[in-house]
């Protein structure tokens, strides 16, 4: 089929080199001329595992020519199906700003006013349950002067890739939810992920876009609230010196509580779970509904970063010392800083005196835009080499291995935030929840 994505964010530009790769004729379509070039180049916009051999592979001089790139709407006339893949930002109280799409649809409206035959437009960015139908529908029928479901049709997709695994997580998905309240759009649909289904033998989930668009949500507002939870628990593990893991590991056997995000600590950050939790606590304040759990969710993870900072402060004056931060990113396997959690713990030891010396493998560049009077240190040793105290916020492996470098530390008392670091003699250790 003939796709045009819109938005080249690291959900457009691995959608649109994934569909390329499963056989698709596809156009990435972005306002940003930098990020075109960078694509027809045959060059990946933003550092994901596996996308620049995709991009090459299929945008590159010796490429498919399956995947290209342009910032003209009107490539959308050479297609059949349309994704929306624009970002939707939170507003100062938390609830969705949904300005960004809108004005993709007011684009892509425009546009379709000159199409001759049927298009589909199915809206693959997180919005709150009503958007696609309320506000994204009512834009497209404004500008092209045609009416949904007759001349056009509307479905809802949501995806549910990480960063850092973006690719293979598309490749292999654990479901495919399709929301359309349109019979032709749910086909077209069905079309275009038809070669990703029955490769990967996902289930498909069809329904309509409201449904499809609180899928998203109740996904990422379950997985935030279970690591809450576990955090909750392994905090109350550390007041009774029980190793939360231990417990962990245990309760994860049960398969209705599953194995994975049960790793308690500083808490989850990234682009997703705290601006989608805090969209759907909006959305359900702003429908009379007070979510106590999803609150309650969001208290324990705003808790953490300071109940660490409170421990190191129990075996190290702060005020003076000079304290190591080990990991800035979200979460390993990405430079990615929005919401990390490394942002609250660096700012309450400074706030109570301490200067900074930190190290990420990969996230230094982009700490600086978030964080003021850090020093940046080349290397995990080097960071601890004549510090204070330390403190691990992201658990790259590399930390598991640092072994020496704490004997260098003036005083060697580390809070480990993650689990990570090997527990050793000669170096005071905590864990922030176990
Ligand atoms: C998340 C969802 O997993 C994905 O499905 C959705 O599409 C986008 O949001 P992402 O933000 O890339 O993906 O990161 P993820 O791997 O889910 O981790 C989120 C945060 O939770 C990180 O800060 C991580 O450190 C933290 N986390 C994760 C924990 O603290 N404990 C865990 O057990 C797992």
């Amino acid at each position: 089929m003939r796709l045009s994505i819109i938005g080249s964010g690291y959900v457009g530009t691995t959608v649109a080199a994934c569909f390329a790769d499963l056989g698709h004729e596809v156009v990435n379509i972005d306002i940003d001329e930098g990020i075109v070039e960078t694509i027809n180049a045959g060059d990946a916009p933003i550092h994901e595992e596996g996308l620049d051999e995709l991009v090459a592979d299929h945008a590159g001089p010796e490429g498919t020519g399956r995947l290209r790139a342009t910032t003209d709407y009107a490539a959308v006339l050479d297609t059949d199906v349309t994704f929306l893949c624009l970002p939707t930002p939170q507003n100062d109280d938390g609830s969705i700003d949904l300005s960004i799409m809108e004005a993709g649809a007011s684009h892509l409206g425009e546009v379709l006013a000159d199409k001759p035959d049927w298009h589909t437009v199915v809206v693959k960015s997180t919005v709150v349950p009503g958007s696609t139908e309320d506000a994204i529908t009512p834009i497209l029928e404004a500008e092209s002067g045609k009416t949904a479901g007759e001349a056009f049709g509307v479905g809802m997709n949501p995806e549910f890739l990480r960063e850092g695994t973006a690719v293979s997580d598309f490749l292999n998905p654990d479901k495919v939810v399709l929301g359309a309240d349109d019979e032709r759009a749910l086909a077209d649909m069905h079309e275009v992920f038809e070669p990703l289904v029955s490769r990967a033998d996902a289930p498909v989930v069809e329904t309509d876009t409201r449904t499809a668009e609180m899928i998203k949500y109740a996904n990422n507002a379950f997985l935030a609230a279970k690591i809450s939870l576990i955090n909750d628990l392994g905090n109350i593990c550390k007041e009774f010196g029980i190793d939360s893991y231990e417990v962990a590991d245990a309760i994860g056997l049960d398969d209705r509580i599953g194995e994975q995000f049960l790793r308690s600590g500083v808490g989850w950050g990234g682009s997703c779970f705290p601006k989608d939790v805090a969209a759907i606590i909006a959305a359900a304040e702003e429908q009379g509904y007070d979510p106590a759990v999803l609150n309650a969710a969001v208290a324990v993870n705003d808790r953490q970063p300071g109940r660490l900072v409170d421990l190191l402060a129990d075996h190290v004056a702060l005020d003076g010392a000079r304290i190591a931060v080990l990991g800035l990113a979200f979460k390993p396997g990405t430079d990615d800083m929005r919401n990390s959690r490394a942002i609250p713990v660096i700012e309450s030891l400074q706030a109570r005196g301490a200067t900074v010396t930190a190290y990420d493998p990969v996230a230094t560049e982009n700490a600086r835009d978030y964080l003021d009077d850090v020093t940046y240190a080349d290397s995990a040793a080097a960071a601890l080499d004549g510090a204070d105290g330390a403190v691990v916020v992201t658990d790259w492996d590399e930390f598991a291995a640092l072994d020496d470098a704490f004997d260098n530390m003036a005083d060697p008392v580390v809070v480990d935030g993650r689990r990570i670091i090997e527990r050793r003699d000669g170096i005071t250790y905590e864990g922030l929840t176990w």
